[in-house]
Order: C-alpha cells, then structure tokens, then sequence
C-alpha cells in the first residue's frame, strides 16, 4: 500500500462509531506505567450502567464497534454477558484491549468467543519474560498472554488480533525487536503508543520511564519501517509529531484529542478552558514537556495574550481541514499540486495566512481569539483541531524564522509530508 493510500483508508476506519465501555476498575497486573492506576478501586461496574452505555452509543446509520475495556475487562465475570448484549443489538464489531492473562485459559476462551468477541487487542510491552514481567510487575504474565494469542490463533482464526505496545525508556530501544517477534506469529497490526504522565508512571517511575524522542529516534525510525511491510497496519499514539519524518503517515488523526479531552479529562480540562486558563489541569507545568496536548494547554494560554489579527477580502485565509481527503479535493494529491496552487492564489491575493515564510509568507497566522469571544471546552477543541493544530520539521530549528514561524496544518503536513517545508536559510529567498 503506498502512504497515500494508508492514510486514506486509516481516514475510513476513523470515522466508524467507536464506543469506549468501561466495565471493571480493577486489574489482575500492576504495570509501573499504568495510566489508571489511582483510579483502581476494585470495583465492577453496575449491570445497568454498562448496559446503558452499550444501548445509548449505539448509531443506527454507523458502521458501530464497542470496545469492551477496563481497567482490565476481562476480570469482570459479566464481561462475556455484555459480549452477548453488544452482538443482540447489532454492534458490527466486539473487541476488548487486555492485559492477555485470562486467555490462557481455554476454558476462558470458549465463553467469551462462543458470546461473539471478534476482536483481542493484547497489551505486550516486550518480546521476552524478562521486559514484559517487569513492565507489567506480575511474574509469569508474558507466558501466560502468549499462550492465549497462540492459543487462539490456532483454533479460532476468524478471530482479529492486534498488539498495543506502551513505549517507554526501558523497552524503545527493543521495540523494532518486540514487533518482528510478533509478526512471526502473524500478528500484523500494532498500536503503538507513546507513554503518557499520568498517575503511578509519572509520580514513581519518571526517570526510569520517561524519554526523549531524539535519543532513541533509530529505534523508532527502525520500527516505522516495518510498516512498510506488505499486509502491516501500524497505528501511532500520543506521539510528538515530529517523530514521523518520512513517516508521515503514521501520525495520528488530530481528531483524537477529542477523546482525550472530551471524554476521558473533561473534569480537567472544562474548568480549565472556562475560566479562561485560570484553573489549570491538576497535571500542569512538571508533566507538559512528556505529554502530547503541550500545545494544546500552553497555546491555548499563549493565544489568550494574542492581539486579534486584522485581515482583509485581498488576503486568502488558508483554512485548516478535518481530514487528508478534504486537502486532496482542495488541493490534489501531490505537494507540487500543493505549492502550484498556492502559487495561483498568491496571484490574486495580497497574503496569504497562517502559512509559514518558506511556503510564500505571509508568516501571519489566526488564532483562537480571532474567532472567539465565548469559549467553552468543545468550541476551543474543535478550533484548535481544525485550524491551530500547526507543526513543524525537525529541520525548521536551522530555519532563520524558526522563532516567529507558527507552522503549517497538521493535516498538510500528513498529507504531504514535513518535506514541504524548507528551512529558509538553504534556499533562496523569493
Ligand atoms: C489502561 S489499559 C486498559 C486495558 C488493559 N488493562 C490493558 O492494559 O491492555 C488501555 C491501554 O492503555 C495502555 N496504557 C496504560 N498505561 C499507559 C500510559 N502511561 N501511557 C500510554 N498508554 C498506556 C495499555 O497498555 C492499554 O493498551
Ligand atoms: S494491565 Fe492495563 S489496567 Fe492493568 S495495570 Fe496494566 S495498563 Fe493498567
Ligand atoms: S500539556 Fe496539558 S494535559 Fe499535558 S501535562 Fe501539561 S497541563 Fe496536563
């Protein structure tokens, strides 16, 4: 599959009705990294929430998949009842993310298969006994989740496996080595995800856990390749984008952030916008160098300082987009395309904004508070998506704008790649 077409249909699955089913806030395993840690009170939660949640996200018109989770769903002795519920009413897909333990047993296996699970996403956080155990502090886990991955490889192939990885100090440098170890037991889907501050990983675990990206980027770059290989599906998580040079197609959808923060922290998150940055997310400031919504929180603040930007009918504003196919229909499929029809624009209109020096100027951007004057969580969230989620290069630090440029559209860049922007210095200016 070439990268245009990965990312287009990765663009197809995201706009499924995913539904996120919470159904234990317990765990069988103790992983130092564990984002829900605090949050484990040892309950199972009550039959008529869960069966309400099923019910109500449930979309006629959508394609519909419920994720059956935890903490860890699988210690729920329901979990196959709800399995059964999600299939009477419809949903096309039942997938559960899982700590791997109880599929070891057949027993196990035939319950909650026979309900109608269809999808196992397993958590292996290494290819050996040694780095998964430890990651996941719980002797024998490794053992026990491979031989329910084999296990059901072998006697219920119908079944879609898919592998999610936390990537962290300890294993990044193993981790080309933790997906070529899978992708010999035909695993060739992976969920790779960058290893976010919250709770017991941060507050116990920071310095053995929490890396830089520039550090161990031949491990990562190593591990991108791999997507590459005919019938692989990578998928990437709450990584900084600037990892992906090359790669661009492994960036996640900017429209992920909602989940983040819509639903996962809005308690935080809704204070903090509604009060106009006053009340700051209980996470601020220590943690914000390691966590992906940086520039969501802190320009946020920064945008709230910003002078309103006078624009004029002779200036093009140039718009971000929700997704890859809306920059292809605007702007066709190649950055040449791209640049030629910037180049017609720049013909009949005085400036172009909120594109960056390198790409003819006019270096002058929009933000938050040019469209605002009521600001509630959603309507910050989704400004931000579509229009303030601007990145850079790596290569743009050499760029003689670097300190005053606001960069261009995610969107564009994963439509057409950080190649299009050209650090100003190596080239001759216009
Ligand atoms: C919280 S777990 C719940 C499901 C199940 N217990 C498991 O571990 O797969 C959901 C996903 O979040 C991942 N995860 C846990 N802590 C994380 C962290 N600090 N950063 C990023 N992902 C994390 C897990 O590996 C898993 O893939
Ligand atoms: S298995 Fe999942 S829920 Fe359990 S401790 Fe690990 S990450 Fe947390
Ligand atoms: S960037 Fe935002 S969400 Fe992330 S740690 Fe900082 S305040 Fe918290």
């Amino acid at each position: 599959m070439d990268n245009i077409t990965n990312l287009l249909a990765k663009e197809k699955t995201t706009k499924q009705n995913r539904v996120w089913v919470r159904i234990s806030a317990a765990c069988n395993n103790l992983c130092v990294f564990c984002l829900d840690s605090d949050a484990q009170d040892g309950r199972l939660i009550a039959q008529d929430i869960v069966e309400k949640e099923i019910r109500d996200w449930f979309k006629p018109w959508y394609e519909n998949r419920v994720i059956i989770s935890g903490w860890e769903a699988s210690i729920n002795p329901k979990f196959p009842q709800y399995i059964a519920y999600a299939k009477e009413l419809w949903y096309d897909r039942v997938q559960t993310v899982t700590n791997g333990n109880m599929f070891a047993s057949e027993k196990f296996c035939t319950k909650v298969f026979d309900a109608g699970l269809e999808e196992v996403t397993f958590s292996f956080h290494g290819h050996t006994s040694s780095l998964h155990d430890y990651l996941v502090s719980t002797p024998w886990a490794f053992k026990k989740s491979l031989r329910g991955l084999i296990y059901i490889k072998k006697y219920y192939p119908e079944v879609i496996i898919n592998i999610d990885i936390v990537v962290n100090k300890v294993n990044v440098d193993f981790l080309p080595d933790i997906v070529k170890f899978f992708m010999k037991l035909w695993v060739y889907e992976y969920d790779i995800l960058q290893i976010i501050p919250f709770w017991r990983g941060f507050k116990e675990h920071k310095n053995t856990l929490f890396y830089t990206i520039s550090e161990h980027k031949d491990a990562l770059t190593e591990t991108w390749k791999l997507s590459r290989v005919p019938g692989m599906y990578m998928w990437t998580n709450r990584f900084h984008v600037e990892a992906f040079e090359w790669f661009e197609d492994l960036i996640q959808d900017p429209r992920k952030i909602k989940s983040e923060v819509l639903w996962e922290s809005k308690e935080m998150f809704a204070p903090f916008i509604e009060s106009n940055g006053e009340v700051k997310p209980e996470c601020f400031w220590e943690r914000c160098e390691y966590c992906f919504l940086e520039q969501y929180c802190h320009g946020f603040l920064n945008n709230l300082k910003t002078r309103k930007l006078e624009t004029s009918s002779k200036d093009y504003i140039l718009e971000g987009e929700y997704f890859p196919s809306d920059v292809f229909i605007k702007y066709w499929k190649s950055a040449e395309d791209f640049k030629s029809s910037l180049k017609k624009i720049k013909e009949n209109y005085k400036k172009i904004i909120n594109l960056p020096k390198c790409l003819w100027w006019s270096g002058e951007y929009t933000s938050y508070n040019d469209s605002n004057t009521n600001q509630s969580l959603e309507e910050y969230t989704d400004v931000y998506i579509r229009d303030l989620y601007r990145k850079k290069s790596l290569r743009c630090w050499e760029c003689t704008y670097n300190d005053s440029c606001e960069w261009i559209h995610l969107n564009f860049i994963r439509s057409y790649g950080f190649s299009l922007l050209e650090p100003i210095q190596k080239k001759i200016e216009r």
